[in-house]
């Protein structure tokens, strides 16, 4: 039974999205009962049952899918009613199901897929897994421009604007995206893992937008300075200078720490990675890996020994859930003083200070009008702000975090990327018009 359960667990259980395989699992009925596989000879003879198998699909998908759109809806109603002690429907049937900062337009967002995925007329594969990944996307973007307004719009680097450990060169299709973006007075945040103490190493991966922002003749000098660079998840804060020679300028701690991440003490952040350099240095020696120790001041990680070198995905897993069970059972760890994002990053495991969470919170914080020494009351606000990234799975992944302030769009590659990035510019402007 042990042993079943935990296969369960570090097999499947942090790989999976609670609530896309409930949706995946609720379509795969009319899957099921109405696509038709003989319909494919069928229509050889030129009859409708193809259009007749794609309409009728079509419908239940879109039903299930309203359906949905109400219990998300009963949930905000739930979680928003604080005199309450019952969980919601769709909190007992996806029990890992976080609050939600918007509704979402689930329908909406189905019937805009399914023209461009061809949903409904498949009739050999059910809604997959990416499928709905998108259309939660569609839903949220859709959401964030027609119930409020966008303010803020921070990505991940790595795999979101660029493909994982190359930079953004200059060629890149997602920079005149970013650069409309600000155009329209959307403050923009890089909140990326990355951690470096200088702006020469952030420049080395941003140079493309950076140059272009420079560059640009229509941003004002105000939109130019809506962006910032958030380094090592929520360590290291840089803003766009175009008077520095890398264009970038650090912003001193004072001016952007919260208070309650200034309650870190560095003796708590020096115990937690050393308890974390010990379990990653015999995760080394347990899993022969081919790997190095990397110790920085707010991260300790393990990267391969040598650019060629991949170690394999399984023990790069194996890694970060065994660091992350240490930490969490350590004395640093449990006294919950500092918190701490350990994630497989693709080639490597690194464990940071801090997460995400913390490093949109500074955004937020920073681009309200006081400039991060602001009321909680003036800061952006979790439905105003949508974090783009990759790593979402709830275990060893450092995208996820952002989830608890703001909503969020779960992309693949770069490519995918732009293809969110056009779908809002189109909400944006049918709002504007
Ligand atoms: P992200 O996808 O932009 O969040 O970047 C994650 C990647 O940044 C990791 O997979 C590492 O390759 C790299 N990296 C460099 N320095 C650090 C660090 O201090 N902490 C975490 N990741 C780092
Ligand atoms: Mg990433």
């Amino acid at each position: 039974m042990t042993t079943r359960y935990r296969v369960e667990y570090a097999l499947k259980t942090h790989r999976r999205d609670q609530f896309i395989e409930w949706i995946k699992g609720l379509l795969a009925v009319p899957f099921v009962l109405y696509s038709q596989p003989q319909g494919v000879f069928e229509g050889q003879d030129g009859s409708n049952v193809l259009t007749q198998t794609r309409e009728e699909a079509h419908r239940r998908y879109s039903e299930i899918l309203r359906d949905v759109e109400i219990m998300v809806d009963d949930h905000i109603a739930n979680q928003n009613d604080l005199d309450n002690p019952f969980p919601s429907k769709l909190k007992l049937l996806v029990p890992s199901i976080g609050p939600f900062f918007t509704r979402l337009p689930l329908e909406a967002a189905f019937k805009f897929q399914d023209r461009k995925r061809y949903i409904s007329s498949r009739r050999f594969v059910s809604p997959s897994f990416n499928d709905i990944r998108l259309i939660l996307n569609s839903a949220q973007i859709m959401a964030v421009t027609t119930y409020g307004t966008l303010q803020l719009a921070t990505f991940d680097g790595d795999v979101t604007l660029y493909d994982d450990g190359q930079s953004l060169e200059p060629s890149s299709p997602v920079i005149p995206r970013l650069i409309d973006l600000l155009r329209k007075n959307v403050k923009i945040g890089i909140v990326t893992a990355a951690g470096y103490t200088t702006a020469d190493r952030y420049y080395a991966r941003l140079h493309g937008l950076l140059d272009s922002i420079a560059n640009d003749t229509d941003l004002t000098p105000t939109q130019k300075q809506s962006l910032v660079v958030m380094g090592g998840e929520a360590n290291y804060l840089f803003e766009f200078d175009a008077d520095s020679p890398h264009l970038l300028s650090p912003v001193p701690i004072s001016r952007w720490l919260t208070p309650e991440m200034a309650s870190w003490s560095e003796s708590d952040i020096t115990s937690l990675l050393d308890v974390a350099e010990a379990a990653l240095r015999d995760c080394i020696k347990s899993l022969n890996l081919p790997a190095t120790l990397m110790r920085k001041d707010r991260a300790v990680g393990i990267i391969p020994v040598n650019p060629e070198i991949r170690i394999p995905r399984e023990s790069l897993e194996e890694t970060v859930l065994v660091v992350q069970k240490i930490l969490e059972l350590s004395t640093a760890g449990r006294s919950r003083k500092v918190p701490f994002c350990a994630f497989n990053g693709g080639r490597d495991v690194f464990v940071d200070i801090g997460d995400k969470s913390w490093g949109v919170t500074v955004c937020q914080r920073w681009f309200s009008a006081l400039h991060g020494q602001g009321r909680e009351e003036d800061m952006i606000k979790g439905e105003n702000t949508l974090h783009v990234g990759d790593q979402f799975l709830s275990a060893g992944a450092n995208d996820f975090r952002a989830r608890s302030v703001g909503t969020t769009a779960w992309i693949a590659s770069p490519a995918e990327t732009v293809e969110l990035l056009d779908e809002l510019a189109e909400l944006m402007g049918k709002k504007m018009s």
